[in-house]
């Protein structure tokens, strides 16, 4: 079968491994055109990972005839512009998360995508990590029994001390439920089916950041979103969950994410890895078990929802990491930020459904 042949649009931070998975992992993929308004930056990407074509503007990417799906890694804000083009180039599209910085983004893209006839696919691919697709099986095993509830903490101090050019965190369509919440929901969802109500109340700490990363340290950036999001979710199977994503506290020690059922708790890893130590309670042992991972994809496989979706192009089937799936994460993320506006409770209209599990080719790479 053809390699499905990716373009990528935006060779920053988090195109290093993406460019190396798709180039050394993902065998059914290969990279042809590499795009970014910084010249360098297209160029570096080009000649690192012997990519034969580079750009500087977008166009020229989304109508080269050598690319099959257009891979977006825009900043949050630029989600939607890139992927929009690229869908009416006629052009698959796989983006990096969120969908868009607003539920409205997001359905006009689900939407047209669906009118052309086009796949839309959205990061974070993480819950077809091993761990994840692991304790998915936990859960419909029936070995915590009926679900009860869930616990989400994403607490950290903000990506200032880390991030070369960090100002989009604290932009529109940043801040961090819409920034790292998609990997906690997106799990949680995978984990407990959708969700039919939240509730939220938001902060904003501190109205100015300070970079302490290189290569512009000691710059500021003026804060535009709410930094400190805490939210409640009622699952559509009757379970009730909180979530708390923070850039303005140091470090707790509360677990990523906790399952509660009427037989047992599980301890998720955190969702922004692949693997991870799956611990599993039980009342008869009076103590939490380590579960070893019954999944591939253990590693940091950034990518896997791409390769996944290729395959779905390829032989029709249908794709795991879906627009739809990922427009229900933006919902619900959005749901939280519009209820502490709001100070009520906010309906969700979108559905979620599972996604089939993971299935083990045998071969390193190569998608079932
Ligand atoms: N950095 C991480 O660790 C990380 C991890 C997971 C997900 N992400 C997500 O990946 C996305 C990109 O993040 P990043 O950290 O790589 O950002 P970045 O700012 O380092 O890189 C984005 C790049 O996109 C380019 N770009 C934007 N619009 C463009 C256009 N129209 N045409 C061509 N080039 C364009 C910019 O010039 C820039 O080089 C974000 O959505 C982020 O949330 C980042």
């Amino acid at each position: 079968m053809d390699k499905m042949r990716i373009g990528i649009v935006g060779c920053g931070d988090i195109s290093g491994i993406y460019l190396k998975n798709l180039t050394e992992l993902y065998r059914e993929v290969e990279v042809t055109h590499v795009c970014d308004v910084m010249a360098e930056r297209a160029r570096g990407a080009a000649e690192e990972h012997g990519i034969r074509r580079f750009s500087t503007d977008m166009n020229e990417l989304v109508n080269d005839p050598q690319v099959d799906i257009v891979l977006n890694l825009g900043r949050t804000f630029d989600h939607f512009g890139i992927s929009a083009a690229a869908l009416n180039a006629g052009k698959h599209v796989y983006s990096e998360k969120p969908l868009g910085i607003t539920f409205e983004e997001g359905k006009a893209l689900v939407d047209l995508a669906e009118e052309k006839g086009l796949l839309l696919g959205c990061a974070p691919d993480t819950f077809l990590g091993g761990a994840f697709q692991t304790c998915r099986k936990i859960i419909e095993s029936g070995m915590i029994g009926d679900l009860i509830g869930a616990s989400a903490f994403m607490v950290c101090r903000g990506h200032e001390s880390w991030h070369p050019n960090p100002d989009f965190y604290y932009k529109p369509g940043g801040g961090p439920m819409l920034d790292m919440g998609p990997y906690y929901i997106t799990t949680l969802v995978n984990l407990m089916g959708g969700i039919k109500s939240v509730s939220g109340m938001a902060k904003k700490s501190f109205p100015v950041r300070t970079i302490t990363s290189e290569p512009r340290f000691g710059e500021t950036i003026e804060v535009e979103v709410e930094t400190h999001v805490n939210g409640l979710m009622e699952f559509e199977n009757g379970a009730v969950g909180n979530i708390l994503t923070t850039f303005d506290v140091y470090h707790s020690k509360a677990p990523s994410i906790e399952i509660y059922g009427s037989e047992g708790t599980l301890q998720v890893p955190d969702p922004d890895w692949f693997g991870g130590e799956i611990k599993l309670y039980r009342p008869e042992t009076e103590d939490y078990s380590v579960i070893p991972s019954m999944f591939p994809y253990d590693g940091n496989c950034r990518g896997l929802g791409l390769a996944d979706m290729a395959k779905a192009v390829q032989t029709g089937r249908e794709m795991r990491v879906s627009g739809r799936r990922a427009l229900h994460v933006l919902e619900v993320m959005c749901g939280f930020i519009k209820s502490s506006e709001e100070r009520r409770t906010v309906d969700i209209g979108t559905g979620y459904t599972k996604p089939a599990l993971m299935k083990s080719t045998g071969l390193a790479g190569i998608l079932d």
